[in-house]
Formats: structure tokens, C-alpha cells, sequence
């Protein structure tokens, strides 16, 4: 079983995505590949922006050692499940998806908590402090019902 993590610029959301899963993954001895991606390439090569790895810390959790790539549409092909972190995001793996089978591959992170509501998990970027708290603790809860409901 493979998941990726896929936001806009694999900086700040999907690298703790990636990081929670990864960490939870261990812990339950489960044979689950994680990774993420950015829709964008801008940060391509770069680090976790230094607030998200802050605030992994404060959570005892380390995602130093991510390194942030550019989704590709052959990444359809290695990964089982496709979590994304808004609409945007989706419109963008949509569009490079081949066939339905691809498009399957798709979810929306958040509806792991709130099934059906398509909510966007918010770009922390721009935002102070509390957004990449918020987003932790969101990503926390979503990871913990992936693990136990398709992962185990
Ligand atoms: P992410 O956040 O998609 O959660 O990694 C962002 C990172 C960088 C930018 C926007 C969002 N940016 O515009 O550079």
C-alpha cells in the first residue's frame, strides 16, 4: 500500500501529512509506503517551511529530513490513495489523471473527519501561528482515522 500527501507547494501541509502518517505507520508495524507532493513546483528541493517543522516539533514529531517534489502524473500510477488538502489541489491531480481509475485515486483529507463536506483544510502560508496549529491538529485527527479505517 502506497498514500501521498499532495498541497500546493509541499512545504506546509502535505509534509505533515506525510510526517503524522509516516510516524503513525511505524508505531502500528503497518507495510505502508507515505510520501507528498506539490501541485506547484516553486519549492522543489526545499525543506518544510521552518513554522510547520516548529510546530512538529512542539508535537514531539520531526520533519526535518522531507524534501518537497512536484506532483507527476506517473505518481498515479505508483500510489493506491491520493489525499489532497483542498478543491484546488483536486482540480489539479484531476486534471492529469488518465481515466476514472486515476480520479478514484483522489480524496479530499479532510472528509476522512467530515465525510461528504469537501471542506478545504486552510493554507496556514500567509497566516500566523494558530493556522499551522490548527492545521496540526486537523491532520492529526484525519491520520489517525486513515490509519485505522484503510491502512490496518
Ligand atoms: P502548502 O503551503 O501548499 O501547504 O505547502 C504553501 C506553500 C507555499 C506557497 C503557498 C502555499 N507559495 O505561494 O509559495
Amino acid at each position: 500500500m502506497k498514500v501521498l500527501m499532495v498541497c500546493l507547494g509541499n512545504i506546509c501541509r502535505s509534509p505533515l501529512a506525510d510526517g503524522l502518517l509516516r510516524e503513525k505507520v511505524r508505531i502500528n508495524n503497518l507495510d505502508v509506503q507515505v510520501d507528498s507532493a506539490g501541485t506547484s513546483g516553486h519549492h522543489s528541493g526545499e525543506a518544510p517551511d521552518y513554522r510547520m517543522r516548529t510546530t512538529a516539533k512542539t508535537h514531539n514529531l520531526s520533519v526535518d529530513d522531507l524534501r518537497a517534489r512536484q506532483f507527476h502524473r506517473r505518481d498515479f500510477d505508483e500510489f493506491d490513495l491520493i489525499y489532497v488538502m483542498d478543491k484546488s489541489n483536486y482540480a489539479n491531480i484531476i486534471r492529469l489523471a488518465q481515466n476514472e481509475k486515476d480520479k478514484n485515486k483522489v480524496k479530499m483529507v479532510l472528509n476522512e473527519i467530515m465525510p461528504g463536506m469537501n471542506s478545504d483544510l486552510p493554507d496556514p502560508y500567509y497566516g500566523g501561528v494558530q493556522g499551522f496549529e490548527n492545521v496540526f491538529s486537523m491532520l492529526d485527527e484525519a491520520t489517525d482515522i486513515i490509519v485505522n479505517k484503510r491502512l490496518k
